[in-house]
């Protein structure tokens, strides 16, 4: 106790688990300040902004880009058929000979390799065929190039 009078301090001790606290926090931020320093450990935001467009890349890449993944799979294939009955035989007939829209056995001007063909499906071309990206989306359209080219051989 103190009987002097005058003001002293205290000798309580410190709570173990504020001192644990304490020191973690000190241990927590020598680690951060050394891990994300660029000067000290190289760590860049730029770097890890670029290798996480990089993994975006590669994941929507091959979700999406292989329009002709269906060519020869007679499911896909029947499949597509009944959607090119609904959507498609108005304007270019139903055995795809033409009518408002071009004969889709023959040369095509925007090009017959799948790539293309997803293009003028999905985009339209400028002389009336319309875009079909809302309506159909990918697979769908995937399944049509695998009819129309079954049509093709
Ligand atoms: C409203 C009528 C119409 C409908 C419906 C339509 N098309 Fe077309 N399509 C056209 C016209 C017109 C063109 C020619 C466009 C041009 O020359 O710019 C065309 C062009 C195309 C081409 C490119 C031909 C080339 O010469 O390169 C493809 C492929 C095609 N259509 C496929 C389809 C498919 C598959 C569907 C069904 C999902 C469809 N079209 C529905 C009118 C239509």
């Amino acid at each position: 106790m103190n009987d002097s009078g005058i003001p002293q301090e205290g000798h309580n001790k410190i709570p173990k688990g504020w001192l644990a606290f304490f020191f973690g926090m000190i241990v927590f931020l020598v680690w951060y300040i050394v891990s994300y320093t660029p000067a000290i450990s190289g760590w860049s935001f730029y770097r890890e902004f670029e290798q996480e467009m990089k993994a975006g890349e590669k994941a929507t890449a091959s979700a999406t880009a292989d329009p002709g993944k269906y060519i020869g799979n007679a499911g896909a294939i029947a499949e597509g058929k009944a959607e090119y009955a609904a959507s498609c035989a108005a304007c270019h007939m139903a055995d795809a000979s033409g009518g408002i829209g071009p004969n889709l056995k023959g040369n095509l001007k925007y090009g017959s390799t799948p790539d293309k063909m997803f293009e003028s499906i999905s985009l339209g071309r400028p002389n009336g065929m319309p875009p079909f990206q809302q309506q159909l989306g990918n697979e769908k359209a995937y399944k049509l190039i695998a009819f129309l080219q079954s049509l093709r051989k």
